[in-house]
């Protein structure tokens, strides 16, 4: 078993309101903490907030985990815990190896120091010589783009100047430890995918890296495993992709069915609902069996040509099916009426969480657009494999050919490249 980079044992932290902010703090952590406790204090008494419950946490060596969770959630105080700005109320906290931590804007660097001191200053701190500092210094300079600026105290910085020097310093000099919080909040988009090139270049390095952000697409391509943390505890923690999408449900109920009651103008949705196998209503389905959107609508006028389509999407917004009624059916669509209209889709879709959007309109005009109608969960085995939209358990032929068979048969070609032709 590799050894272990971090490893924190029963971590409880916790902050007395009122309590002055600690020097690693940002300005955003104070706005945002005013409104967040705001009447929360009574009569004197001090309010407390756990930010960590009792976390227990190994990352191995190597190992690249994502941090996940809503605003408050304890992400930030968990790497400045382990990056040793701030000490736990309970517990214990341990990391092997020299940490590099890439904390918000505003903990890591000096104000009153230029660039380059900064730069030279986190290289000791990391325990480098002046030697090493130096040979990094020029791909430092490089990659953050400001060498204009490297003799100006970083306190006459801008964020986005003070963001690129501070990746620049914590991807390169030689952590064992990455330490990386929400860098994607500020800096450009060009800036953005340089670091999370540079992010997983530190990954293949074989170094490890712990990143909290709000931008779950980085998490799942830069992560293999995440954990989940909700209100400072830690909820769940497995492979990226699972934690996300559990994450990503449990913000939104899911519902079987949705009824409206607009009038019809000229036509108007009355239901969608999402029915199992056995035509019962459930947000829940099984994704070994086929599933039936059911759409009920109400036409006021003649809309001739009326269509009407059914969108399934993931959560993250990529659409999986689109099925228009007018694929199937051609003409006398649209007269006065109610109708209630069912798709009936086959096993194909993976295990997930996915949501329904209905259109209904002409070719010329678009009516209707229900988007986010409904939400629900196909469940089934992922056979480890939890990545994919389409899981059709297609059949396999597979044969033994025997060494002795005629070559090129059935389109497998066993003729050697330079028999070709011969
Ligand atoms: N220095 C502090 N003093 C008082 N409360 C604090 C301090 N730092 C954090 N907190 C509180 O601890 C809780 C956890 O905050 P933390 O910054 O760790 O959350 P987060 O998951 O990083 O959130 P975000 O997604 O907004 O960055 C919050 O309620 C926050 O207000
Ligand atoms: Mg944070």
């Amino acid at each position: 078993m590799p050894a272990s980079a971090v490893e924190l044992h029963h971590v409880s932290k916790r902050y007395l309101l009122g309590e002055d902010h600690a020097p690693g703090a940002t300005l955003r952590d104070a706005i945002t903490g005013v409104f967040r406790h705001r009447g929360w204090r009574h009569r004197g008494e001090r309010a407390e907030i756990w930010s960590l419950r009792d976390v227990d946490l190994t990352v191995a060596a190597g190992e690249s985990l994502g941090i996940i969770g809503r605003n408050g959630a304890g992400k930030s105080t968990l790497l400045k815990v382990l990056t040793r700005i701030t000490e736990p109320t309970s517990g214990v906290s341990r990391t092997r190896g020299r940490v590099g931590a890439l904390l918000e804007v505003g903990t890591g660097f000096h104000p009153e120091l230029t660039g380059r001191e900064n730069v030279f200053l986190n290289g000791a701190i990391l325990g480098m010589s002046r030697q090493q500092i130096k040979r990094e210094y020029d791909a430092i300079v490089d990659f953050s783009g400001i060498e204009r600026f490297l003799d100006t105290p970083v306190k006459r910085y801008s964020s986005g100047m003070y963001l690129r020097l501070a990746f620049a310093v914590a991807a390169h000099l030689q952590a064992d430890i990455m330490v990386v919080d929400e860098i994607l909040a500020v800096g450009d988009a060009d800036f953005q995918r340089k670091c999370l090139g540079k992010m997983a270049e530190v990954e293949r390095s074989g170094r490890t890296v712990l990143f909290a952000s709000h931008n779950l697409e980085a998490i799942v391509r830069l992560c293999p495993e995440s954990i989940w943390l909700d209100r400072g505890r830690l909820l769940a923690r497995g492979p990226s992709e699972q934690i996300v999408d559990a994450y990503l449900a449990s913000g939104v109920s899911r519902t079987p069915t949705s009824r409206y009651d607009d009038p019809a103008e000229p036509v108007a949705l009355r239901s969608v609902s999402v029915l199992d196998a056995s035509g019962r209503s459930s947000a829940v389905l099984r994704r070994a069996e086929p599933f039936t959107i059911e759409v009920c609508f109400e036409v006021a006028r003649p809309v001739p040509g009326l269509d009407l389509s059914v969108v399934l999407s993931t959560l993250r917004d990529v659409r999986v099916l689109d099925e228009a009624w007018s694929d199937s059916t051609a003409t006398g669509r649209g007269g006065p009426g109610r109708y209630r209209a069912r798709l009936l889709v086959p096993p194909a879709l993976a295990v997930g969480e996915y949501t329904v959007g209905v259109w209904l309109g002409t070719a010329f005009e678009a009516v209707l657009w229900q988007e986010g109608a409904l939400q629900f969960r196909l469940e089934g085995d992922t056979h480890g494999r939890a990545e994919r939209l389409v899981q059709l358990s297609l059949g396999w032929e597979v044969q033994r050919v025997p060494t002795t068979d005629s070559v090129g048969q059935r389109g497998c070609d066993w003729t050697p490249p330079d028999q070709v032709g011969a």
